[in-house]
């Protein structure tokens, strides 16, 4: 990133891998919780995939400089129209992801509520994605660094939540090591 001096593919390489990171980090230390017979919830691994992409697609809109051709908001044709010129598709294809994953990621995480043990984390992740959408809106119609730090810091948090829905629906098994039972045959020699 430093020598090529924020090459466009490797911002988008460079938060993808910090995010891969995050997730191993977190599929450890959730592996590693006591045993679990796991929860029926096939939609969480999906949710979470998509959940990756909806980063990457947020990273298109950086790398591209996209973010300082659009200033509006919901869309960027003065907020009201599709506007896929130049670089604006970027931007465009954030929005849509942000959509059509967001219904996806809620649905998800309201089956989620259901499940007693993924209940907090579940209403964790919905009050960090409401807040993400917040801070998208103000990061796209201003120009501030606040609002551009903030949406990449909370983006972290949304898919840490996502990962950890989906790692803590796995069944555990224990991974304490049982003594073998071992007939020892003592015969004199
Ligand atoms: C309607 C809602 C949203 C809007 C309007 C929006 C808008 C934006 C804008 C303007 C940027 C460029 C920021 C910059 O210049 O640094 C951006 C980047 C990004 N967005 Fe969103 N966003 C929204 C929702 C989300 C959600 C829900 C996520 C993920 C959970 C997300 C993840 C990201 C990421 C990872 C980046 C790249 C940040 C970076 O590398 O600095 N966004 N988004």
């Amino acid at each position: 990133m430093v020598v090529n001096e924020l090459a466009s593919w490797l911002v988008l390489v460079h938060l993808a891998l910090a995010m891969l990171i995050l997730g191993l980090l977190l599929a450890t230390a959730i592996l590693a919780l006591p045993p679990s017979k796991g929860e029926t919830n096939r939609i969480a691994p999906v949710a979470a995939a998509a959940t990756y992409v909806l980063l990457l697609t947020g990273s298109t809109v950086v790398a591209s400089n996209a973010d300082n051709g659009c200033h509006s908001w919901p869309l960027c044709g003065g907020g009201v129209a599709l506007d896929f010129s130049g670089a604006n598709a970027f931007t465009m294809l954030h929005r849509g992801a942000v959509l059509v994953i967001g219904i996806l990621l809620v649905y998800s995480l309201v089956k989620a509520l259901r499940l007693a043990a993924l209940r907090p984390i579940a209403m964790a992740t919905i009050a960090v994605f409401a807040l993400q959408v917040a801070v998208g809106a103000g990061a796209a119609v201003t120009d501030g660094a606040l609002f551009n730090g903030l949406h990449v810091a909370i983006a972290t948090l949304v898919w840490a939540g996502m990962a950890s829905l989906a790692l803590l629906a796995l069944p555990r098994t224990d991974r304490a090591p049982a003594l073998a039972r071992l007939a020892v045959d003592k015969r004199p020699a």
